[in-house]
Formats: C-alpha cells, sequence, structure tokens
C-alpha cells in the first residue's frame, strides 16, 4: 500500500494542534524553503508537475510563473476553501485535521510567488473547519512561522481567514474574488487573468487547498521523488471522496491513476447491499459526465485518463449509484442544483440551466413529451462554450451524458408517464 501523505495525521489524537504536528516532522519544509529563492521553490514544484486539485488540473507551479515580475502593487495568494461541488468534502477533512500541513503549505506558496499576504477563503458552511484553520493561524503566529520575519527570514506573510457567504459560484476563481472584495459574487470575463489583474486589481495567485498541501512535501523530499507516486504527467497523492452505494463511503488517499474499480471494491467496500449490480459513477464531483458500469472497468482516476474518456477528474468527488438509480431522477436532483446556484449574468445559462431542469422534472414528474430529449440536447449544446465562465458547461455536460447513456431510460419514462423502474 504506497505511504500516507495528505492524511498521515488524521485520526492521530491531536492532529489538529501544533505540538503534535511538530512532534511528527512538520513546518520542516517551511524551515527549508524559507531560506530558499522564491524562483527555487517555483522551480521545484514546477519540477514535480504538481496539478492543481481544484477541478482543472492546470501545473501549479506554471501558474505560479505567471505571477509579473517587475509589478508594484502586492501581490496575493488566494486559497480556495470554498468545496461546494456536491460529491466533494476532502478539504474540509485537511483543513479539519491537519490545518497546520495546509497552512505550512499555505506559506510556502506564498512565499515562492512573494505574496506578503494570503486569503483562505472557507466555504460559509464549515463553520469547524474555519475554526480549526484560525486556531491554527494564531498557533503559528505565537511561534514564528507567519507573521514578521518568519522564522528571522527576514520575510512577512500573514494569512487571513474569509468565511463565504453559501454560494457555489464563489469557488469559481474571480467570483472568489469578486466576492472577497465584497461584492456580489459574479465570475470576471478573463482576460485579464487573476495573475495580472486578480484580488483588488493586483497580481494573485489561486490555488486549492489540497493543491497546496502538497506542497510541504515537495519541497521536503524533492520534486523527483514525489514523480515516483502516480502517472507521468498526473503525479503525486490524491485525496478520493467515495459516496453513493457503497459500504464504507469517506475520503481515502491513493496514488492519482488508482483504477477506480479499486477505490469502489476495495477502499469503498464494494456496494451497499448484496445483490445489487453497479449501475453507474459520477467520477468527479456533480460537473463531471457520468460513466455507465461497462465504463468503470478500466478507468485510471488521473485527470488525462478521464479526459480521453469524455469525463473528468474534476474534485475527485466519486459518486456511486446501484442498479435501483432512477437516471431521470439523479439528473433532475443535479440539475436543480446548478438552475439554483446560476449566477445569471449570462442568458445561456440563465435561461439554459433552467430550461433543462424543466424538462428533466416534468419528465419526472409524469408530462414528459416526445421530443424532450432532443430539446434538452440543443439547449446544451447551445449552452456550452457561451458563457462568462465554465459553470454553464459544467451543468450542460453531465446533462448531455444522462440523457445520452441512459437514453431509452428517459424515453420509457416519457412513454410510460413514470419510473419504469421496479420499487427498490
Ligand atoms: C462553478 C465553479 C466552482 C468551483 N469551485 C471550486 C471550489 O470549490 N474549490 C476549488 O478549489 N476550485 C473550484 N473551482 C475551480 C477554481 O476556479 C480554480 O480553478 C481553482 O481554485 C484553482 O486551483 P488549483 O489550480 O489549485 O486547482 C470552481 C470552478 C467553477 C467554474
Ligand atoms: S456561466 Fe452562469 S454562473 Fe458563469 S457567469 Fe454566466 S451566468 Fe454566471
Amino acid at each position: 500500500m504506497a505511504e500516507k501523505l495528505l492524511t498521515r495525521n488524521v485520526g492521530v489524537p491531536g492532529s489538529a494542534t501544533l505540538e503534535v504536528y511538530e512532534q511528527r516532522g512538520g513546518y520542516q519544509a517551511l524551515r527549508k524553503a524559507i531560506t530558499l529563492p522564491p524562483e527555487s521553490v517555483t522551480d521545484e514544484v514546477k519540477k514535480s508537475s504538481l496539478r492543481g486539485r481544484g477541478g482543472a488540473g492546470f501545473p501549479t507551479g506554471l501558474k505560479w510563473t505567471f505571477m509579473p515580475k517587475d509589478s508594484p502593487k502586492p501581490r496575493y495568494l488566494i486559497v480556495n476553501a470554498d468545496e461546494s461541488e456536491p460529491g466533494t468534502f476532502k478539504d474540509r477533512l485537511l483543513m479539519e485535521e491537519d490545518p497546520h500541513l495546509c497552512l505550512e503549505g499555505i506559506l510556502i506558496s506564498a512565499h515562492a510567488i512573494r505574496a506578503k499576504t494570503a486569503f483562505v477563503y472557507v466555504r460559509g458552511e464549515f463553520v469547524r473547519a474555519l475554526r480549526t484553520m484560525q486556531m491554527a493561524v494564531d498557533d503559528a503566529r505565537k511561534k514564528g512561522y507567519l507573521g514578521k520575519n518568519i522564522l528571522g527570514s527576514g520575510a512577512d506573510i500573514d494569512v487571513v481567514m474569509h468565511r463565504g457567504a453559501g454560494a457555489y459560484i464563489c469557488g469559481e476563481e474571480t467570483a472568489l474574488m469578486e466576492s472577497l472584495e465584497g461584492k456580489r459574487g459574479y465570475p470576471r470575463l478573463k482576460p485579464p487573468f487573476p495573475a495580472v489583474a486578480g484580488l483588488y486589481g493586483c497580481p494573485t495567485t489561486i490555488n486549492n487547498v489540497e493543491t497546496l498541501a502538497n506542497v510541504p512535501f515537495i519541497l521536503e523530499r524533492g520534486a523527483d521523488w514525489y514523480l515516483t507516486i502516480g502517472r507521468e504527467k498526473n503525479a503525486g497523492p490524491k485525496l478520493y471522496c467515495l459516496s453513493g452505494h457503497l459500504k464504507r463511503p469517506g475520503v481515502y488517499e491513493a496514488p492519482l491513476g488508482t483504477q477506480l474499480m479499486t477505490l469502489v471494491n476495495e477502499m469503498g467496500g464494494g456496494l451497499w447491499k448484496d445483490g445489487r449490480k453497479l449501475k453507474a459513477i459520477v467520477p468527479g464531483g456533480a460537473s463531471a459526465p457520468v460513466l455507465t458500469a461497462a465504463e468503470c472497468a478500466d478507468v485510471p482516476m488521473d485527470f488525462d485518463s478521464l479526459a480521453a474518456r469524455k469525463s473528468m477528474l474534476g474534485s475527485a468527488g466519486v459518486m456511486v449509484m446501484d442498479d435501483t438509480v432512477c437516471m431521470v431522477r439523479a439528473l433532475e436532483r443535479i440539475l436543480r442544483f446548478f438552475a439554483h446556484e446560476s449566477c445569471g449574468q449570462c442568458t445561456p445559462c440563465r435561461v439554459g440551466v433552467s430550461w433543462i431542469h424543466r424538462i428533466v422534472k416534468r419528465i419526472e414528474d409524469g408530462g414528459g413529451q416526445s421530443g424532450d430529449c432532443e430539446t434538452m440536447l440543443d439547449v446544451c449544446d447551445n449552452m456550452i462554450g457561451k458563457t462568462i465562465c465554465v459553470f454553464a458547461d459544467a451543468a450542460a455536460l453531465p446533462a448531455m451524458a444522462f440523457v445520452n447513456k441512459f437514453r431509452s431510460e428517459f424515453e420509457d419514462h416519457i412513454k410510460q408517464g413514470r419510473c419504469t423502474l421496479p420499487e427498490a
């Protein structure tokens, strides 16, 4: 079994305290990194090929190099802890169980991009995570790990905790910046990109909590070691969120590229009830196109393998459905969420998501009409790539996958005016 890294302190008594974190080797990577020139830290992370764990899998070190070298403005690091994608609950675990690991990653990364302030934007409902992180910040400050002249190095970095107000769209990086500035969480048009004009119009890098939790290991043990975990171009450990019809749902750590069915059967304990069969799996949170049971047989869980199967790793929210699940009802639940969360700025998204939701709801309620599937696919087609942010794509792509892959179930529902599956 692969060595646990991101979750090595989870379940250890007192894991959230500075004392236990230090006893278990914590803050050694910061001690090393803070004495290195920022460019060397960035080079090591670039060499490790670490990719962002927030959804898109963008190379982290490369993103850091986009920060302008000569801007006179303040530079910021934002930590995206909004974690509102249905099926996703890994960042919460990290913040609640190992806040100092998160903090150590934040401080090293802020040093790498020469930011003196890091903002951590925490999902509003994560009250415990926010409190635990705040306690870690306060304790680390007392010990000289953050604030002025960190560990006598001359570097100044402060960390500010911010609580969001419960909107999924505020996880989108530019909506998050608007929200942090005290405005409504509307995504911004890009360009300009955050590295050029981000928070308060200043150079800003934004990274996910789990992304930054990888950084201390890279600095401590080196990029070459990190590259031995996972697969080519998909290196490192990964947190997978297993939910749905499993015996042991939860957060599990395994290398990127671990087989989907290994996660389901070995870590998740297999399907929850004997006699049930696997019907489908959403592999990467609600925005990821669903895979049929047949497609799940050989799926390495990494960015490139899932993209090759026209789905995505996304936030690694693995939602397992057994053969009692009605796919019309499942899609209705997903689209209800997206229709509620659209910020409403763009017509194809505002109108499109609620339109496809209304159609699925009508089918689910027994009033489906012939041609409903075509209309849905047509509306989806007109949403993709036509909006300010990718929220519209995130709603349309899973809808298309449900309809295309389980078409007969949708058509039967329309013809019979009811669900045709046997009662579970
Ligand atoms: C609608 C929407 C919601 C998002 N929610 C989150 C989120 O909760 N957490 C997160 O880290 N990234 C989220 N993202 C991705 C961020 O915009 C951004 O790409 C990410 O924080 C970058 O970090 P990374 O490079 O470390 O992955 C979301 C994107 C979209 C379009
Ligand atoms: S795509 Fe949707 S969520 Fe994104 S800016 Fe447009 S309306 Fe808002």
